[in-house]
């Protein structure tokens, strides 16, 4: 390895000198991606339709939510309202602001996870012990007047076309929100209630080429902490989601986004709909970049199951206790994906 490399804080700048994968980045032999053994055609996730949604055909996409909610906990969605122009501007942006030089870029670095804008490497440089492949900008970006002024002023329209992408991407998880409420027969704004004053980050994430893609990861397996992911992908595959005790690969369909579960879902459903394990992995030739929206409950938000689902059958109990949503956000960060999720440590001590 170039001795050079190994004083780079981003994973974009190791990728452009190495032929190699430092020694750091390679995960244990029973800890790879072995893509052997991943499904990498078919349908596997369902794609819903939200044409119909605020239609008389309502009923019944509630119903699809219903099933994919509790069966898979991933799904697609296209006609979703967020026009194709804006998800194209977002891209551009995203990859120019990669695409920056080392040190435009560097001037965001940060491996404090209580920063509210910043771009770092891997997931938790301070925590793992095997690093990733994988250079983030994290943003709050809700309510966004509190935040804009932090966001990255380059590329020029950064803001602007960053703004806009979340406002618009807001409006579609509150749809998204209401529906899944309804689908757990909960009434429409129920979740929604729950959030306190609401919150939502997005990462912009980017995957370098690299050499040796068996032996590391995008992202290792996880599951998402917050309430509801809306992942955006370019054209280039690396996701992956565990369905029925095998990765499946999750291909681009272009202009449909990717929506994920995450453990605060879990918590207020009381176990109905559960979080789902997914990773990324990266690929030699391409760099890949994806945009997931990290819908969430605001700091002071206090979590715990929906009391109308505990008491709906005779011996159902509450499975997690209380907890504020930044006692959780904290616990994950310092988890570092040691373990896949760190919801068992929030289980009611009676569960
Ligand atoms: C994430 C994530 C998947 C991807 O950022 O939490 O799961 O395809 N990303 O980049
Ligand atoms: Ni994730």
């Amino acid at each position: 390895m170039a001795a050079s490399a190994t004083s780079k804080l981003l994973v974009s700048d190791i990728a452009s000198v190495v032929d190699h994968v430092p020694s750091n980045y390679v995960r244990p032999v029973s800890d790879r991606p072995n893509m052997s053994e991943v499904e990498t055609f078919g349908d596997s996730i369902p794609l819903i339709d939200l044409q119909d949604l605020h239609g008389p055909n309502r009923a019944n996409i509630i119903n699809q939510f219903a099933h994919a909610c509790s069966s898979y906990g991933f799904f697609q969605i296209k006609n979703h309202g967020v026009p194709e122009e804006i998800i194209k501007q977002m891209m551009n942006v995203g990859r120019e602001f990669f695409h920056q030089s080392e040190s435009e870029r560097v001037k965001h670095y940060s491996a404090d996870t209580k920063k509210t804008t910043r771009l770092s490497t891997s997931f938790n440089v301070s925590k793992e012990k095997v690093s990733n492949w994988r250079d983030f900008l994290r943003l709050h970006c809700y309510p966004i007047e509190d935040f804009i002024h932090e966001w990255p002023s380059t590329p020029v329209s950064f803001r602007e076309v960053t703004a806009e992408y979340a406002t618009s991407v807001r409006a579609l998880v509150l749809t998204l929100l209401e529906a899944i409420s309804e689908s757990l027969g909960l009434v429409k704004d129920r979740v929604s209630n729950t959030l306190g004053k609401h919150g939502q980050h997005m990462a912009i994430n980017y995957y370098p080429p690299c050499p040796q893609p068996e032996l590391t990861y995008g992202l290792p397996g996880h599951k998402d902490a917050n309430l509801i992911t809306v992942l955006l992908q370019d054209e280039v595959s690396g996701l992956q989601v565990f369905e029925d005790g095998k990765w499946i690969a999750v291909n681009p369909i272009p202009n449909t986004f990717i929506v994920n579960l995450g453990d605060q879902m879990q918590v207020i459903s009381n176990d109905k709909y559960k979080s789902v394990l997914h990773r990324a992995v990266v690929n030699i030739d391409k760099e890949r970049i994806s945009i997931p929206t990290f819908y969430c409950p605001s700091e002071d938000a206090m979590i715990g199951p929906a009391q109308e689902l505990i008491n709906e059958e005779e011996d159902s109990h509450a499975i997690y206790r209380n907890f504020t949503y930044a006692e959780y956000f904290e616990k994950f960060w310092d988890t570092a994906f040691a373990t896949e999720s760190c919801i068992d440590s929030f289980k009611a001590s009676t569960a």
